[in-house]
């Protein structure tokens, strides 16, 4: 070895012990815009992936779809084309039915119910299915709060009110039937086509979490809001099931636990947001309606019309019992 080679040889071991080692840098690919819940929990999970991992591990947030619709991001991470996706449990379900239980109107009635079924055996299990199902793992959950009921058109307050207004919902049969059991049929639409849609007049309105409007910017093309509790937005941080399995024990224990410590970030970030958004969008100019009769109209229609149709699918009503038990309710009717 020559003096120069030697000199050469010393300089780049000493640049590769000052450097880290090159850090994986995942695409993890988001649905919503910035300032959602979606974004808080992504960022949430890339600190911690960078902290557990020794910077061995990082991740990069393309917001706003750029990656894919949200349903489409499904597949890329099954077929593993993408990394990591943040969506909505609407679009999952089309993949995995077991997820369909939370998708179901009227079951989680609470963020504390919200956080009990997903962090709890209830959860394990659909993780367990989804993998199945769908090959991608679900490893953190953000909570984004009620999906609410938005429109261009006018106050809603009753089933009534709702007929004759044209009404975006995801592509989800459940969503799609629990409209049907209020009077209307709805337009199915993927996530990235609602903005236009709505600026457009191609549909009335839409229905997501007070967060998730605002983050979209809806204030600017939907004027009425109604209060409606009839589903607790779940977003959940899947991963490639594919990639996961390519990880060292140690890896995946890291990411379980980045996803873990995302998830608690996300519960306390909806806690101390929620409010202050729904002030800004009436700052905006929304206007704020109640569901009248405290929405028993809402609910007596999408219970027993809904409920009962999807117990094949989510794997029997001794399924959604399970649920309604852990979270100290009565069984579904016969
Ligand atoms: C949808 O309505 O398709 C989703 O809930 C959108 C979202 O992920 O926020």
């Amino acid at each position: 070895m020559t003096f120069t080679t030697r000199l050469l040889t010393g300089t780049a071991l000493a640049l590769t012990l000052a450097m880290p080692a090159m850090a994986k840098e995942y695409r993890i690919a988001v649905g919503d815009g910035a300032g959602g819940t979606q974004e808080a929990l992504g960022k949430a999970f890339v600190a911690a992936l960078e902290e557990k991992s020794g910077g061995a591990m990082t991740g990069k947030l393309f917001l706003n779809g750029q990656l894919g619709d949200e349903q489409d991001t499904v597949t890329a991470a099954a077929t593993g084309t993408l990394d990591f996706s943040i969506l909505a449990i609407n679009n999952i379900t089309p993949f995995s039915p077991s997820v369909g239980t939370l998708t179901l109107p009227y079951v989680i009635l609470s963020q504390e119910d919200a956080e009990k079924i997903t962090q709890g055996e209830v959860g394990q299990q659909m993780i367990d299915q989804t993998v199945e199902d769908a090959g991608v793992r679900i490893i953190g959950w953000a909570y984004s709060g009620f999906r609410v009921l938005t429109n261009s058109k006018k106050p809603i307050s009753t089933v009534a009110d709702l007929q004759g207004v044209v009404v975006r919902v995801p592509k989800n049969e459940i969503m799609i039937d629990t409209y049907k059991s209020w009077g209307i049929n709805p337009t199915p639409m993927a996530w990235g086509e609602t903005f236009a849609a709505l600026q457009q007049k191609v549909v009335d309105g839409q229905d997501n979490p007070y967060m998730t409007v605002n983050a979209m910017k809806f204030y600017e093309v939907q004027n009425h809001i109604t209060d409606l509790r009839y589903l607790f937005s779940i977003e959940p941080l899947i991963v490639s099931e594919a990639l996961f399995e390519g990880l060292s024990e140690e890896e995946q224990q890291q990411v379980l636990e980045a996803g873990k410590e995302a998830t608690a970030f996300s519960a306390q970030f909806l806690r101390d947001q929620e409010g202050k958004i729904r002030e800004e969008l009436v700052g905006r100019g929304m206007e704020i309606t109640a569901p009248a009769d405290d929405e028993k109209e809402f609910i007596d229609l999408a219970t027993t019309q809904v409920w009962p149709k999807y117990y094949d699918q989510i794997g029997g009503k001794e399924v959604l019992d399970q649920v309604l038990t852990s979270l100290g309710r009565e069984p579904a009717a016969e």
